[in-house]
């Protein structure tokens, strides 16, 4: 039995389910895996705590449940990071887009060590995904961000795992469950800013949901797709980016009344990436991801063409991919 130290940065949605789990699944971990999760370090907006015997994981969540600050915990010592001892680092904290922000530094730092780092926040692996996999690589540290493109809908690991050889010839998605959402709730007579409330009252929309709306958390999404299972090596301003601020429930009604829809769109063909709101038919593979779903088409030289779609209203098959990657970097 393998114990693994771990670090939970971020105590939201994301890690919240997480701990939840890691918790429920102890046993299953431990017969099938060979391994158990114990978590040392934790931290929110207002700092770190450490308890080298390990946090009861249940309380955690009880605590952030009720409001409760890492501050406020016996066991809170400030607001910078001991990372020693640690063997993984889970990291779901807000994207810092313009910079990937301090989880980029502490990833860098992590990988550095050896530490494992498993991500949900796609700011580094958008910033800097290829030097974190070198790094990663230099001091046999294991990277997971398979969380980071669309929750549990595996896109990084069928490419990675299951299209041996094979060449993406083109893909196209409709990767933004909030954008989606917005989409039918304005079909069905609600307002914009009703539907992104309602988004984030799920946990579903981004702390700042113009990254939604501006069409970049599907950026982001396109770019790691792109440069981990497509072979590129592109940046944002790569990709030509167009948010959906400007549909409106009339556009969505007329094209519906001719059997179309409109999507937030990701494509990337030839060297050229982009994301905009789409007029494509409803009975469509993408025009058919409706509300919470998720879908991507991928057209290979090998693997024909696949489809695959995902229904993730709640973060649960996020939280669950993070311990997947951290099974597929420990199992031993
Ligand atoms: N929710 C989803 O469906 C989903 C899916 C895939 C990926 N993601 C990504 O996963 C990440 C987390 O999402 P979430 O929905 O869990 O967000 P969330 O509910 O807003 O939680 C964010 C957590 O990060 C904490 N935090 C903020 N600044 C911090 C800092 N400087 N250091 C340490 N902790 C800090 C917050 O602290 P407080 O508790 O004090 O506010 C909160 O606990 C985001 O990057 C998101 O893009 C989310």
């Amino acid at each position: 039995m393998k114990e693994i130290k771990a670090a939970m940065l971020g105590l939201g949605s994301v890690n919240k389910n997480l701990l939840r789990i890691i918790t429920d699944k102890k046993e299953v971990l431990a017969r099938d895996y060979g391994i158990s999760f114990k978590v040392v370090v934790i931290a929110d907006s207002s700092g770190y705590a450490r308890l080298d015997a390990g946090f009861d994981m249940l309380a955690l969540v009880s605590h952030k449940d009720n409001g409760g600050r890492v501050a406020d915990l016996a066991e809170f010592v400030g607001t910078s990071f001991d990372m020693s001892g640690l063997d993984v680092i889970f990291e779901s904290t807000p994207v810092d887009h313009k910079t990937g922000g301090e989880a980029l530094k502490h990833c860098r730092e992590a990988l550095g060590k050896g530490i494992s780092v498993v991500l949900a926040n796609k700011g580094p692996v958008v910033h800097a995904l290829l030097e974190l996999k070198a790094l990663a690589a230099k001091n046999k540290a294991g990277l997971g961000y398979s969380a980071t493109v669309c929750g549990g809908l595996p896109i990084i690991n069928i490419g990675e795992r299951d299209m041996i050889a094979g060449k993406i010839s083109k893909l196209s998605g409709v990767f933004n469950g909030t954008s989606n959402f917005v989409f039918d709730a304005l079909k069905n007579g609600g307002s914009f800013d009703d539907a992104i409330r309602e988004a984030q009252a799920v946990g579903a929309a981004e702390a700042d949901p113009s990254l939604d709306t501006g069409g970049w958390d599907t950026a982001f999404k396109l770019l790691i797709i792109a440069n981990s299972i497509m072979g590129a090596d592109i940046k944002l301003a790569d990709i030509e980016v167009e948010g959906i601020e400007n549909i409106t429930a009339e556009m969505l009604i007329a094209e519906q009344s001719v059997g179309n829809t409109v999507k937030l769109v990701a494509k990337a063909e030839d060297g050229k990436y982009s994301v905009k709101p789409m007029v494509i038919a409803e009975d469509s593979f993408l025009g058919s991801c409706n509300g919470w779903e998720m879908g991507v088409e991928i057209h290979s030289d090998l693997y024909g063409i696949m489809y695959h779609k995902l229904y993730e209203k709640e973060p649960i098959p996020t939280a669950a991919s993070m311990m997947r990657d951290a099974v597929n970097i420990f199992q031993i």
